[in-house]
């Protein structure tokens, strides 16, 4: 297939099923073309956006049938915000997908035997179930085909999601069905008071202007978060942003911000500053108590990170004896939430913060077996590490969408723990990295978990186990 396919449009194709990532797939002369923003089922033209040897991308510009598996999405943002995109399929469905592309995953990338992989765990919630989300403010607001074509001139000044691949292009949000309501109220109140005062909105292509990015983070013992970052350096301004968070919203109990002048919105080697109140929330969990400071990460579904939890517990089957490792271990979450059932627990991150959260959240639960450091994990993990600590018959290992560095698979094929356990929010890595270790392990089971309704993305874990 041609470039020359580009911009063409193929008609009455047949969406057929859900490949990876949301996309969908349907045929043209025995070619795949991937198609986004559609329902296995519906009857669509599609403007091929990329045209490959391989296989094609499109967008679906005309719709002839809608699949009957379709249903009317709850959010006026749906189809410009890119948080929700499978808003228009029903839960249900939604859950087979995402099974489905676990088996997938595992047939086309590990190309390992695998058994039944087991019924996704779903969502309780399948609105209203983040406990953080993060807001960008733009001075370039982005406009609807009509509000463009009309002749009136808009408010361009923005707070709320970047539209999908627009780095520079944002969505003005006005009700999110991802958060509880208090974000929403404290969203729209600072883009209120943000217009009314005539303070600037960030401008990303020229990098200039006071409010940045806002953070709302929740938990389940009904704690908030709040972070700004600021784009200038102006006392007063900061002092007039904060202290009007801190009048209209009591119920905050970390209020904080950072100065970023930086080109990018990641704070992670930014002061953060606090205005109100503590420097950290707490979560709770069985029992045990998780202190969560601004840089660390927490599983942003707190109820479903308990199900996740619990599937990794189980998983490890732990009696009491074994040495664990939890790597990637973020705030110590999992390797506080096993300790008990555990001799000792010896968890490693990346984020400094995170770890001394995760030092404190072993104290405040009167955890004595846990040990917890800080790095890079193929630089922490390596000969001189494993000369001075106990050797791991259990490895849970929770890695970011990327999976998991090639040293740091070969460091786990050395030291081969009897039980490896894989958590993943990104099935495709997963696979390859098993694929690694297959000469030494087996796939014993398999448990997706939906922490993410209205989303394509998908959880799971795998238990591996040494081959003897
Ligand atoms: C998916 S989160 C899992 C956190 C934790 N297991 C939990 O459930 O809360 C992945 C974690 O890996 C950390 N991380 C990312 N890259 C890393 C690296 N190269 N070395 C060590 N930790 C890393 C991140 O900071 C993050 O805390």
């Amino acid at each position: 297939m041609s470039r020359k396919m580009k911009n063409k449009v193929l008609s009455n194709l047949r969406i057929e099923r859900i490949a990876s990532e949301g996309k969908c797939v349907a045929h043209y002369e025995g070619k795949v073309v991937f198609v986004q923003n559609v329902a296995p089922g519906d009857l669509v033209d599609v403007r091929i956006t990329k045209g490959r040897s391989a296989f094609m991308e499109g967008e679906a510009i005309n719709f002839h049938e809608f699949s009957k598996d379709r249903v009317e999405p709850f959010c006026r943002h749906f189809g410009t915000c890119g948080g929700c995109k499978w808003q228009h399929i029903n839960y249900d469905l939604q859950k087979t997908y995402k099974w489905q592309q676990v088996v997938d995953q595992f047939t086309r990338i590990a190309k390992v035997p695998i058994p039944k992989v087991s019924r996704i765990i779903g969502s309780a919630n399948t609105q209203y179930y983040r406990n953080k989300l993060d807001f960008t403010f733009s001075n370039n607001r982005w406009l609807t085909k009509e509000e463009i074509n009309s002749e009136e001139t808009f408010e361009r000044n923005a707070l709320g999601f970047h539209i999908p691949k627009m780095f520079d292009k944002i969505v003005d949000i006005d009700h999110c069905y991802l958060q509880g309501n208090i974000s929403n109220e404290i969203r729209n109140s600072l883009r209120d008071f943000a217009l009314r005062e005539k303070l600037s909105f960030y401008d990303i292509r020229n990098q200039v202007g006071l409010l940045r990015n806002l953070i709302v983070r929740t938990s389940s013992t009904e704690e908030i978060m709040v972070i700004v970052q600021f784009g200038e350096e102006d006392k007063v301004a900061v002092q007039k942003v904060m202290q009007f968070l801190k009048d209209c919203f009591p119920s905050i109990d970390s209020l904080l911000y950072i100065i970023n002048l930086k080109k990018n919105e990641t704070f992670h080697d930014q002061e953060v500053i606090t205005f109100y109140g503590k420097d950290f929330i707490e979560e709770q969990m069985e029992g045990l108590r998780f202190r969560i400071g601004p840089k660390s990460f927490y599983q942003t579904n707190s109820d479903q990170a308990y199900e996740l939890y619990k599937v990794a517990r189980s998983f490890a089957e732990l009696d009491g004896r074994e040495v664990v490792y939890d790597l990637y271990t973020g705030t110590g979450t999992i390797a506080n939430f096993v300790a008990k059932m555990a001799k000792q627990v010896i968890g490693i991150e990346y984020v400094e913060a995170a770890i001394e959260d995760a030092k404190i959240n072993s104290q405040l639960n009167g955890l004595k077996n846990t040990l917890f450091y800080a790095g890079d994990m193929k630089d922490v993990l390596n000969e001189e590490f494993l000369e001075t600590h106990p050797k791991p018959d259990v490895v849970i290992t929770d890695p970011p969408r990327a999976g998991m560095h090639e040293d740091v698979v070969k460091m786990l094929m050395k030291l081969q723990p009897q039980k490896i356990v894989y958590v993943s929010c990104n099935p495709a890595t997963q696979a390859r990295d098993i694929a690694l270790m297959a000469e030494k392990y087996s796939v014993e089971k398999i448990q997706p978990v939906d922490m993410f309704p209205q989303t394509y993305h998908v959880e799971n874990v795998v238990q591996l186990i040494l081959k003897s």
